[in-house]
Protein backbone atom coordinates (compact mmCIF):
# COMPACT_ATOMS: atom_id res chain seq x y z
CA UNK A 1 0.00 0.00 0.00
CA UNK A 2 2.59 2.43 0.52
CA UNK A 3 4.43 2.21 -2.36
CA UNK A 4 1.14 2.35 -4.75
CA UNK A 5 -0.21 5.36 -2.48
CA UNK A 6 3.29 7.45 -2.84
CA UNK A 7 3.32 7.60 -6.32
CA UNK A 8 -0.31 8.86 -6.37
CA UNK A 9 0.86 11.53 -3.41
CA UNK A 10 3.56 12.72 -5.33
CA UNK A 11 1.59 13.26 -8.97
CA UNK A 12 -1.58 14.62 -6.79
CA UNK A 13 1.16 17.38 -5.60
CA UNK A 14 2.39 18.27 -8.93
CA UNK A 15 -1.19 18.72 -9.98
CA UNK A 16 -2.20 21.05 -7.18
CA UNK A 17 1.48 23.26 -8.29
CA UNK A 18 0.16 23.24 -12.13
CA UNK A 19 -2.61 25.87 -10.74
CA UNK A 20 -0.96 29.40 -11.25
CA UNK A 21 -4.35 31.20 -9.82
CA UNK A 22 -6.47 28.94 -8.74
CA UNK A 23 -10.40 30.12 -8.78
CA UNK A 24 -11.45 30.30 -4.70
CA UNK A 25 -14.89 29.61 -3.39
CA UNK A 26 -16.68 30.45 -0.32
CA UNK A 27 -17.92 27.07 1.52
CA UNK A 28 -20.23 29.77 3.58
CA UNK A 29 -18.97 29.86 6.77
CA UNK A 30 -16.10 32.82 7.89
CA UNK A 31 -12.67 32.66 5.98
CA UNK A 32 -13.87 28.92 4.98
CA UNK A 33 -12.65 28.09 1.57
CA UNK A 34 -11.98 25.44 -1.28
CA UNK A 35 -10.22 26.39 -4.84
CA UNK A 36 -10.75 24.61 -8.29
CA UNK A 37 -7.07 22.78 -7.19
CA UNK A 38 -8.76 21.15 -4.06
CA UNK A 39 -11.83 19.97 -5.73
CA UNK A 40 -9.16 18.26 -8.78
CA UNK A 41 -6.21 17.18 -6.30
CA UNK A 42 -9.36 15.16 -4.62
CA UNK A 43 -11.22 13.50 -7.30
CA UNK A 44 -7.88 12.29 -8.68
CA UNK A 45 -7.26 10.51 -5.84
CA UNK A 46 -10.07 9.31 -5.24
CA UNK A 47 -10.19 7.65 -8.95
CA UNK A 48 -6.90 6.21 -8.22
CA UNK A 49 -7.16 5.07 -4.92
CA UNK A 50 -10.34 3.36 -6.09
CA UNK A 51 -8.78 1.37 -9.09
CA UNK A 52 -6.25 0.18 -7.26
CA UNK A 53 -8.32 -0.64 -4.08
CA UNK A 54 -11.95 -1.37 -5.42
CA UNK A 55 -12.99 -2.22 -1.89
CA UNK A 56 -12.50 0.94 -0.49
CA UNK A 57 -14.89 3.69 0.86
CA UNK A 58 -14.21 7.45 0.91
CA UNK A 59 -14.69 10.24 3.32
CA UNK A 60 -13.06 13.58 1.95
CA UNK A 61 -13.45 17.05 2.71
CA UNK A 62 -14.84 18.23 -0.09
CA UNK A 63 -17.28 15.54 -0.60
CA UNK A 64 -20.88 15.67 0.85
CA UNK A 65 -23.15 13.19 2.51
CA UNK A 66 -20.03 10.46 3.71
CA UNK A 67 -20.68 8.24 6.30
CA UNK A 68 -17.98 6.72 7.99
CA UNK A 69 -18.93 2.66 8.49
CA UNK A 70 -16.70 -0.28 9.81
CA UNK A 71 -15.42 -0.84 6.70
CA UNK A 72 -11.81 0.59 5.09
CA UNK A 73 -12.35 3.94 4.21
CA UNK A 74 -9.43 6.32 2.75
CA UNK A 75 -10.13 10.09 4.69
CA UNK A 76 -8.50 12.27 2.85
CA UNK A 77 -7.94 16.23 2.43
CA UNK A 78 -6.84 17.47 -0.50
CA UNK A 79 -5.24 20.16 0.42
CA UNK A 80 -5.01 20.80 4.33
CA UNK A 81 -4.02 24.76 4.15
CA UNK A 82 -6.71 25.86 2.00
CA UNK A 83 -6.04 29.37 2.43
CA UNK A 84 -2.30 29.22 2.39
CA UNK A 85 -2.33 27.71 -0.68
CA UNK A 86 -4.83 30.19 -2.61
CA UNK A 87 -2.24 33.14 -0.79
CA UNK A 88 0.99 31.48 -1.90
CA UNK A 89 2.07 31.29 1.70
CA UNK A 90 3.99 27.76 0.60
CA UNK A 91 2.71 25.69 3.93
CA UNK A 92 -0.17 23.11 2.92
CA UNK A 93 0.00 19.54 2.57
CA UNK A 94 -2.01 16.52 0.90
CA UNK A 95 -2.98 13.74 3.42
CA UNK A 96 -4.47 10.21 3.21
CA UNK A 97 -5.32 8.49 5.76
CA UNK A 98 -7.42 5.04 5.90
CA UNK A 99 -9.29 3.52 9.07
CA UNK A 100 -10.54 0.15 9.26
CA UNK A 101 -13.12 -0.39 11.94
CA UNK A 102 -13.54 2.81 12.21
CA UNK A 103 -9.56 3.28 13.83
CA UNK A 104 -6.48 4.67 11.82
CA UNK A 105 -4.15 1.93 10.11
CA UNK A 106 -2.39 4.14 7.67
CA UNK A 107 -1.69 7.36 7.07
CA UNK A 108 0.46 9.18 4.18
CA UNK A 109 1.34 13.09 4.11
CA UNK A 110 2.55 15.38 1.60
CA UNK A 111 4.64 18.48 1.70
CA UNK A 112 5.10 19.36 -1.81
CA UNK A 113 7.22 22.59 -0.92
CA UNK A 114 9.34 20.89 1.11
CA UNK A 115 9.63 17.51 -0.30
CA UNK A 116 8.89 15.50 3.08
CA UNK A 117 6.69 12.55 2.86
CA UNK A 118 5.19 11.81 5.78
CA UNK A 119 4.43 8.09 6.89
CA UNK A 120 3.08 5.53 9.72
CA UNK A 121 1.66 2.65 9.74
CA UNK A 122 -0.23 0.94 13.27
CA UNK A 123 2.97 -1.02 14.58
CA UNK A 124 5.19 0.17 12.35
CA UNK A 125 6.81 3.34 13.76
CA UNK A 126 6.28 7.25 12.27
CA UNK A 127 8.57 8.19 9.08
CA UNK A 128 9.36 11.26 7.19
CA UNK A 129 11.24 10.43 3.89
CA UNK A 130 13.70 7.87 5.48
CA UNK A 131 13.90 9.53 8.82
CA UNK A 132 12.27 7.46 11.94
CA UNK A 133 10.24 9.94 13.81
CA UNK A 134 9.68 10.66 17.63
CA UNK A 135 7.85 13.33 19.62
CA UNK A 136 10.11 15.50 21.74
CA UNK A 137 10.41 14.83 25.61
CA UNK A 138 9.86 18.63 26.93
CA UNK A 139 8.89 19.92 29.67
CA UNK A 140 5.62 22.49 29.29
CA UNK A 141 7.87 25.72 30.29
CA UNK A 142 10.00 24.70 26.99
CA UNK A 143 7.47 23.82 25.45
CA UNK A 144 6.65 25.28 21.51
CA UNK A 145 2.30 24.74 21.26
CA UNK A 146 1.11 24.67 17.85
CA UNK A 147 -2.60 26.49 17.99
CA UNK A 148 -5.76 26.16 15.30
CA UNK A 149 -7.58 29.23 15.67
CA UNK A 150 -10.87 27.34 14.41
CA UNK A 151 -11.76 29.95 11.90
CA UNK A 152 -15.12 28.58 10.40
CA UNK A 153 -16.66 28.74 13.74
CA UNK A 154 -17.54 32.34 15.07
CA UNK A 155 -18.67 30.36 18.64
CA UNK A 156 -14.69 29.18 19.29
CA UNK A 157 -13.47 32.29 18.69
CA UNK A 158 -13.56 33.70 22.63
CA UNK A 159 -12.61 29.95 23.90
CA UNK A 160 -9.55 29.92 21.39
CA UNK A 161 -8.26 33.29 22.26
CA UNK A 162 -8.51 32.05 26.39
CA UNK A 163 -6.62 28.95 25.54
CA UNK A 164 -4.12 31.37 23.92
CA UNK A 165 -3.34 33.77 26.70
CA UNK A 166 -3.73 30.65 29.56
CA UNK A 167 -1.07 29.04 27.50
CA UNK A 168 1.40 31.78 26.22
CA UNK A 169 2.95 32.27 30.26
CA UNK A 170 3.25 28.91 30.55
CA UNK A 171 5.10 27.10 27.59
CA UNK A 172 7.67 28.67 25.52
CA UNK A 173 5.55 29.71 23.34
CA UNK A 174 2.43 29.49 20.65
CA UNK A 175 2.63 28.72 16.88
CA UNK A 176 -0.30 29.05 14.31
CA UNK A 177 0.80 28.01 10.91
CA UNK A 178 -2.56 27.46 9.06
CA UNK A 179 -2.46 23.82 8.26
CA UNK A 180 -3.21 21.41 11.22
CA UNK A 181 -1.79 18.60 9.36
CA UNK A 182 2.09 20.66 9.33
CA UNK A 183 1.21 21.15 13.37
CA UNK A 184 0.79 17.15 13.79
CA UNK A 185 3.81 16.43 11.72
CA UNK A 186 5.73 18.40 13.70
CA UNK A 187 4.34 17.42 16.84
CA UNK A 188 5.30 13.55 15.26
CA UNK A 189 8.69 14.66 14.79
CA UNK A 190 9.26 16.50 17.51
CA UNK A 191 9.75 20.02 15.99
CA UNK A 192 7.21 21.08 18.54
CA UNK A 193 5.59 19.58 21.53
CA UNK A 194 1.87 19.70 21.11
CA UNK A 195 -1.32 21.26 19.08
CA UNK A 196 -4.58 21.60 19.85
CA UNK A 197 -8.02 22.98 17.74
CA UNK A 198 -11.58 23.35 19.66
CA UNK A 199 -13.16 21.67 16.35
CA UNK A 200 -10.75 19.85 13.79
CA UNK A 201 -12.66 17.64 11.33
CA UNK A 202 -11.49 13.93 10.66
CA UNK A 203 -9.69 14.70 7.16
CA UNK A 204 -7.84 17.08 9.17
CA UNK A 205 -6.54 15.02 11.49
CA UNK A 206 -6.92 11.09 10.45
CA UNK A 207 -3.50 10.67 8.71
CA UNK A 208 -1.51 12.85 11.00
CA UNK A 209 -3.11 11.18 14.41
CA UNK A 210 -1.57 7.78 13.41
CA UNK A 211 1.88 9.28 12.69
CA UNK A 212 1.83 11.44 16.27
CA UNK A 213 0.55 8.47 18.14
CA UNK A 214 3.40 6.14 15.73
CA UNK A 215 6.14 8.79 17.33
CA UNK A 216 5.17 7.91 20.49
CA UNK A 217 3.16 10.80 21.27
CA UNK A 218 -0.47 10.99 22.86
CA UNK A 219 -3.92 12.32 20.56
CA UNK A 220 -7.28 12.57 22.28
CA UNK A 221 -10.44 14.47 22.54
CA UNK A 222 -9.68 18.02 24.84
CA UNK A 223 -12.35 16.93 26.91
CA UNK A 224 -11.68 13.48 27.55
CA UNK A 225 -11.74 9.98 25.72
CA UNK A 226 -10.50 8.98 22.40
CA UNK A 227 -9.81 10.61 18.87
CA UNK A 228 -13.42 9.38 16.83
CA UNK A 229 -13.22 9.38 12.96
CA UNK A 230 -16.58 9.80 12.29
CA UNK A 231 -17.00 13.37 13.32
CA UNK A 232 -15.37 16.55 13.98
CA UNK A 233 -13.93 16.80 17.54
CA UNK A 234 -11.90 19.20 20.09
CA UNK A 235 -9.00 17.46 18.80
CA UNK A 236 -5.20 17.67 21.47
CA UNK A 237 -2.12 16.01 20.36
CA UNK A 238 0.97 16.59 22.12
CA UNK A 239 4.41 14.38 23.79
CA UNK A 240 3.35 12.06 26.27
CA UNK A 241 5.22 14.06 28.54
CA UNK A 242 2.96 17.20 28.53
CA UNK A 243 -0.24 15.94 27.09
CA UNK A 244 -2.08 15.65 30.29
CA UNK A 245 -0.54 18.78 31.71
CA UNK A 246 -2.11 20.27 28.39
CA UNK A 247 -5.21 19.07 28.54
CA UNK A 248 -6.24 19.98 31.80
CA UNK A 249 -5.09 23.49 31.04
CA UNK A 250 -7.92 23.52 28.49
CA UNK A 251 -10.27 21.45 29.78
CA UNK A 252 -9.82 24.87 33.06
CA UNK A 253 -9.91 26.82 30.35
CA UNK A 254 -13.44 25.59 28.77
CA UNK A 255 -15.04 24.69 32.06
CA UNK A 256 -14.61 29.06 33.02
CA UNK A 257 -16.80 29.58 29.59
CA UNK A 258 -19.69 27.36 31.02
CA UNK A 259 -22.22 29.16 32.28
C1 LIG B 1 -7.73 23.88 7.94
C2 LIG B 1 -6.34 24.02 8.46
C3 LIG B 1 -6.30 25.03 9.57
C4 LIG B 1 -7.28 24.74 10.65
C5 LIG B 1 -8.66 24.50 10.11
C6 LIG B 1 -8.62 23.43 9.05
P1 LIG B 1 -8.24 23.35 5.43
O1 LIG B 1 -7.81 22.94 6.93
O2 LIG B 1 -5.86 22.78 8.92
O3 LIG B 1 -5.02 25.07 10.16
O4 LIG B 1 -7.30 25.79 11.56
O5 LIG B 1 -9.50 24.10 11.15
O6 LIG B 1 -9.90 23.20 8.57
O7 LIG B 1 -9.65 23.89 5.48
O8 LIG B 1 -7.26 24.36 4.97
O9 LIG B 1 -8.14 22.05 4.72
CA1 LIG C 1 -8.66 21.01 2.93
Amino acid sequence: MEKVITGMIRRAARLMLEFADPAVYSKGRHADFVTEADVAVQDYLIGELSRAFPQARFLAEEGEGQQLTDTFTFIIDPIDGTTNYFRRRRCSMISIGAVEGKEPVFGMIYDPYRDELYHAERGKGAWCNAERLHVADMPLEKALIGLGSGPYYEDLFDLTSRSFAALLPKAADIRRTGSACMDLCDVAAGRSDGHFEWQLQPWDYCAATLLVEEAGGRCGNILGGLVTYDRGIPHLAASARIYDELQAILQQVWRAGQP
